[in-house]
């Protein structure tokens, strides 16, 4: 592997690393600066560029933790024209990471788009963000200006406003939007790779994916490795939120005990009943599991949970997690795109099942259970997969809550602590 290391200038192994030009008053790092902290990246690597990521053993950050190499080969072995799309859309609304780097670090992706687009062989890249997340795109529009006036990149960037919703990021309803169609998830195959953006072989990558391959290509796989476990190398940006003294993005290397990360964020602030980890897509753990387990999907997995967006949201003890999911099954109900059955119908009728069992109402559990198989990988897309997991991992987690309501009492607050705003 030592080989392949690129940079003999490497920086210790230390946190933080792609968070580590950001400023106090957390605007945009201008480029000179930008330098100043992580070097130059490396002028001519072209193709090699992929050894140094498939050596790196970095996965995707955007959710379903692809190796990224793979997917850079499966793009380079097309032939003609070819897109990068940069996938900054963030849906997930317990998750900040990616506005993070793009609001604070734009050259960090910029960087990483460009020399992604270099090694597969395409000219054009497309940086999504959301139309909400206005400060984030102005700075991502600042730093291609910058870049254009001095002429650094081969390639031509274009900044899209996405349209908000939970199920644009997903990558093939946002390259339908991208192409001019409808912002809706599409079957697969074809894949991206294949045919993607204007029916064009395209890579879609998280922003945060792309930040990370930037100190892959200056610094190299050895260097990346030092942080992280062996099968999950590198460090990973989490967003905390919920009962935690300092909520905010944190960055930490994969296999950080998750008492650790808390720690990093000041420690609870109250009584925690349970862990959401990795979104409204993600599962509910019960506090003492999750403080027993480190961001490994290996450690979450025998917890029903993964890392998914890498989220953790504590739950305060005294929030009813009945009533609570119950508004996010509403909610992601609301998101789905609505062009399959098993959706629209089926997580209608459970977050309607959800919120009388929440009100509290009579509800019959078994009723509820069987509708959850039934829409359980039935949609185009993963959302309802996503939403049913949620609900059954509040069914398990909160069970003794579920028999309360079931007669008709509720042990929470009547606080409601989960965002579920939608611009829709
Ligand atoms: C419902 C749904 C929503 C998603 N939202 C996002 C998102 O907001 N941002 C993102 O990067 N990936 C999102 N993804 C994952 C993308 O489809 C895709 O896997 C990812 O952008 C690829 O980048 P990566 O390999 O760098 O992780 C979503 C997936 C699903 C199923
Ligand atoms: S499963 Fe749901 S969100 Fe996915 S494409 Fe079908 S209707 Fe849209």
């Amino acid at each position: 592997m030592s080989r392949l290391a690129v940079s003999e200038a490497a920086p210790r192994a230390e946190l933080p690393r792609l968070l580590a030009a950001v400023r106090a008053d957390g605007s945009a790092v201008p480029f000179d600066e930008h330098l100043a902290v992580y070097g130059a990246p490396p002028a001519r690597l072209g193709g090699r560029l992929i050894d140094l990521v498939a050596a790196s053993g970095l996965t995707g950050r955007g959710g379903a933790g692809f190796p990224t190499a793979t997917k850079l080969r499966g793009v380079a072995a097309r032939r003609g024209q070819k897109f990068v799309v940069a996938n900054g859309t963030e849906g997930e609304p317990l998750s900040r990471k990616d506005k993070a780097l793009l609001g604070c670090v734009p050259h960090l992706v910029l960087d990483g788009a460009a020399l992604a687009a270099t090694a597969v062989g395409a000219d054009e890249v497309v940086l999504a963000v959301g139309q909400g997340a206005a400060r984030e795109r102005t700075a991502l529009m600042h730093a291609v200006a910058e870049r254009t006036r001095r002429g650094l990149d081969r390639v031509r960037f274009q900044v899209a406003a996405a349209p908000e919703g939970f199920v644009v990021g997903e990558e093939t309803a946002l390259l339908s939007w991208l192409s001019g169609r409808a912002a809706k998830p599409t079957l697969v195959p074809p894949r991206p790779s294949e045919r993607g953006m204007r029916g064009r072989p395209t890579l879609v990558q998280n922003v945060e994916t792309l930040a990370q391959l930037a100190l892959v290509a200056r610094y190299g796989p050895e260097w990346f490795r030092e942080l992280g476990t062996h099968a999950k190398p590198g460090s990973v940006l989490v967003t905390l939120s919920g009962a935690v003294s300092r909520p905010g993005v944190y960055e930490v290397g994969l296999g950080t005990p998750i008492p650790e990360l808390v720690e990093l964020a000041g420690g609870t602030a109250e009584p925690v009943s349970a862990y959401l980890i990795g979104g409204y897509f993600g599962s509910w753990v019960a506090a003492a599991d999750a403080e027993r387990a480190a961001l490994l999907d290996s450690q979450l997995a025998p917890l029903g949970a993964s890392l998914g967006a890498r989220t953790l949201f504590l739950l305060p003890g005294r929030v009813c997690g009945v009533v609570e999911t119950a508004r996010l099954a509403r909610y992601l109900a609301t998101e789905s795109a609505g062009q399959c059955g098993p959706c629209v119908h089926g997580l209608a009728a459970i977050a309607g099942g959800l919120e009388r069992l929440a009100r509290p109402e009579r509800v019959d559990r078994a009723r509820l259970e069987r509708w959850l198989e039934q829409v359980r990988g039935r949609g185009a897309c993963r959302h309802p997969d996503g939403a049913v997991r949620l609900v059954a991992s509040a069914l398990d987690v909160f069970a003794r809550e579920v028999e309360l309501h079931a007669v008709g009492r509720c042990s929470g607050d009547g606080r409601v602590v989960l965002p579920t705003g939608t611009a829709r």
